[in-house]
């Protein structure tokens, strides 16, 4: 009985779902049956350290789709047809064409970033067509607008018409004439926008060319009219929504492996990702085939979402950037080449040059001017910088240096990130770490990918650590709910909640551990390598994970100082299945609590107030489920999902009810 009336006592519940409300009530009802209460105590006035404003950031590389294909929002697949296979993702109707009709034109001496185009040749009665199937098929909705580009050359096209035809399962589904201008050999853009008339998943883009002429295609695109911002040719809005939601303290890019490439040639090279598309050299994605089991033979990085949209997104979202750039090394995995160090200059040169494209004065600076001419004069205020990913070894660390000695010596303010390799528990950790603190480094990068089971164990991994040592950056980290690698691994609430626990012991050591990100990002659910993954999305739709919701309670619960939150003089880190962090958000006055649940029990617990006043009112927000397995899908997406109660407080007491695997932030004004 006593539960019933604790529930009733305890709270206002707004906006719960009548499943929810169930079992808050069922679980409150076990803990009446005699469980007595545990007390945490909390010192709202000790704060211990400042949180770092980037403690909760994002990790953002092109895999599983999350550039091409995924946020930016370009919906045809090689649309330059620069491809090695110029006509993958295209194909042809009729599928045999009469020879000549078609037909790839490579001239790398004129563009070396663009070398072909597609020739149409037609004449006596020619009804052709060329489709294209997006990434495994193009989403639109019905009433959505749709703007496409075709960059072409006439030359001789005499009497041809060219059409554009968006095409679902059940035919034709909007439509637009291109009218061809000019007669001359000069490339031109013709702009076209379609409405569309019906809704698919897996829908198509026909172009189709009637009459008699000769007619020259360098680009075929389309993009959604509604993009992030709506800018042209830009991301896509519910993708980019999903970003702002999380208010990152930082957005780590391009990645992840992709900086390093399989080989040196297949690197991540900024320079060539600005300015017009026609200059961004397409490469072949480490993605391509890495992964035996998910081979996706038609993954290359176009690059559409280059550099200046990254800065762009950055501060669109209140970002600070962090570029990883190449030192010098492929993936240590795959080819492992190493650049000789007196043929390190580019490399690092590309380095300063970046650091002059983000924050240099536009008319003083050659990049800073070219940043400018791209449509921003004012400067992107990076502060950040890593030299290399996941990289280890004596081939690293003297590459390092010199990027170090090169970057400090120009620009002393700029913070570097380095690599640790792979993972802290292997041996070449040992050997990376102790150089880099050696050298009193600025900051750490550790990456985790384990079982739920060591992100539970490791709450207080940081707790040991050298307060007078270099900051960590945990650049990369997602509990794998199979095992470390495995295609099986879900996002499920259990995944979510170790996450939670580990990220308690992250926040109560914010004097070192300044920035945080889960990886890898973005995952479309049929063109994916890795899982699990933060956002999951198909061609209109996306929905976010547990492991979503964990990271954003992180981080609009961040707080500005940590403040003890102890068990009997102890840090919670698992006693009765429970871990904790306490913090301030000192301009709102504010103490908030996050408490994590991994038991399948509800735990009644007091959070006592040692030197502070509660206000009467608490905001609780739960993230729970029926079973730790419980998952969220696209036709499901809200199967975990937080809800926000209001919760009367009596006196210097707080008295909450963590229900059985669930992840609860309590926040309160103190005075
Ligand atoms: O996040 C997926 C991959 O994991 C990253 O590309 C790499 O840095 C790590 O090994």
């Amino acid at each position: 009985m006593l539960g019933w009336i604790f529930f009733f006592w305890n709270g206002i519940i707004l906006g719960m779902p009548y499943q929810k409300i169930f079992l808050a009530v069922a679980s409150l009802f076990v803990i009446g049956a005699g469980q007595a209460q545990d007390v945490y105590t909390v010192n709202a006035r000790q704060t211990r350290a400042n949180i770092s404003p980037t403690l909760w950031g994002l990790f953002f590389e092109d895999i599983n789709r999350g550039a091409d294909g995924g946020l930016y929002a370009e919906m045809v697949e090689n649309p330059s047809f620069d491809f090695p296979k110029p006509l993958m993702g295209w194909a042809t109707l009729p599928a045999r064409v009469r020879t000549g009709v078609f037909m790839v034109i490579n001239q790398s001496s004129v563009n070396e970033a663009d070398p072909k185009f597609l020739r149409v040749d037609i004449g006596g009665g020619d009804h052709v067509a060329l489709v294209n199937e997006g990434f495994g098929g193009m989403g639109f909705q019905k009433g959505g607008r749709y703007e496409g580009m075709l960059r072409y050359r006439r030359g001789a096209a005499g009497g041809m018409r060219v059409g554009v035809r968006l095409q679902n399962s059940k035919g034709g589904a909007g439509d637009a004439v291109i009218e061809l201008t000019g007669g001359d050999t000069a490339w031109r853009e013709q702009h076209f926008s379609i409405t569309a008339t019906d809704t698919a998943s897996q829908g198509k883009l026909v172009l189709y060319f009637e009459g008699s002429g000769q007619l020259d295609i360098d680009r075929v695109s389309l993009f959604p009219a509604n993009t992030w911002k709506g800018r042209p040719g830009g991301l896509r809005a519910d993708l980019a929504q999903k970003l702002a939601d999380l208010h990152p303290g930082f957005l780590r890019f391009p990645g992840g492996c992709i900086v390093e490439g399989k080989d040196i040639v297949h690197r991540y090279q900024w320079k060539k990702t600005i300015g017009p598309l026609e200059n961004r050299q397409l490469v072949m994605s480490i993605w391509n085939d890495d992964v035996p089991l998910r081979q996706t033979p038609d993954y290359f990085e176009s690059f559409g979402l280059g550099f200046y949209e990254y800065f762009q997104l950055c501060e669109d979202i209140g970002a600070a950037p962090l570029p990883i750039l190449n030192c010098g090394l492929s993936c240590q995995f795959d080819a492992a080449e190493v650049v000789p160090l007196e043929e390190l200059d580019p490399y690092v040169k590309d380095a300063l040059d970046l650091i002059e494209f983000a924050n240099g004065d536009a008319t003083t600076t050659t990049w800073g001017a070219r940043r400018a001419s791209l449509g921003h004069p004012a400067p992107f205020n990076m502060k950040l910088l890593g030299v290399g990913n996941e990289n280890w070894g004596p081939q690293y660390a003297e590459r390092l240096q010199v990027f170090t000695q090169a970057i400090k010596q120009r620009y002393p303010y700029m913070q570097l990130i380095c690599s640790s390799g792979y993972t802290p528990q292997k041996q070449e950790f040992q050997y990376i770490d102790s150089v880099l603190r050696r050298r009193h480094v600025d900051i750490i990068d550790e990456h985790f990918y384990n079982p739920p089971e060591w992100f539970l164990q490791n709450a207080n991994r940081y707790d040991h650590y050298d307060r007078q040592g270099p900051k960590i950056f945990v650049g990369e980290y997602a509990a794998q709910s199979d095992r470390i690698g495995s295609l099986k691994n879900e996002n499920n609430l259990r995944t979510a909640l170790a996450e939670a626990a580990f990220m308690t012991g992250l926040e109560r050591n914010a004097d070192i551990v300044t920035m945080a990100s889960y990886a890898p990002l973005f995952a479309h659910v049929t063109g994916w390598q890795w899982t699990p993954d933060l956002i999951w999305f198909d061609n209109n739709r996306s929905y976010a994970t547990p492991n979503y919701y964990v990271q954003q309670l992180f981080a609009v619960n961040k707080g500005t100082a940590v403040v003890p939150l102890l068990d009997k003089g102890s840090p919670i880190t698992g006693q009765d299945s429970c871990w904790g962090t306490a913090c301030v958000d000192q301009p709102a006055g504010e103490l908030i609590v996050k408490l994590v649940n991994m038991s399948d029990k509800s735990k009644q617990k007091t959070v006592v107030l040692a030197d502070a006043r509660p206000a009467r009112m608490a905001m609780v927000t739960v993230l729970a489920g029926s079973a730790a397995g419980n998952a969220n899908s696209l036709e499901h997406p809200d199967v975990v999902a937080p809800s926000t109660s209001s919760l009367p407080v009596r006196g210097k007491d707080i008295r909450i009810v963590l229900p059985p695997y669930s992840c609860t932030v309590v926040r309160v004004k103190v005075s």
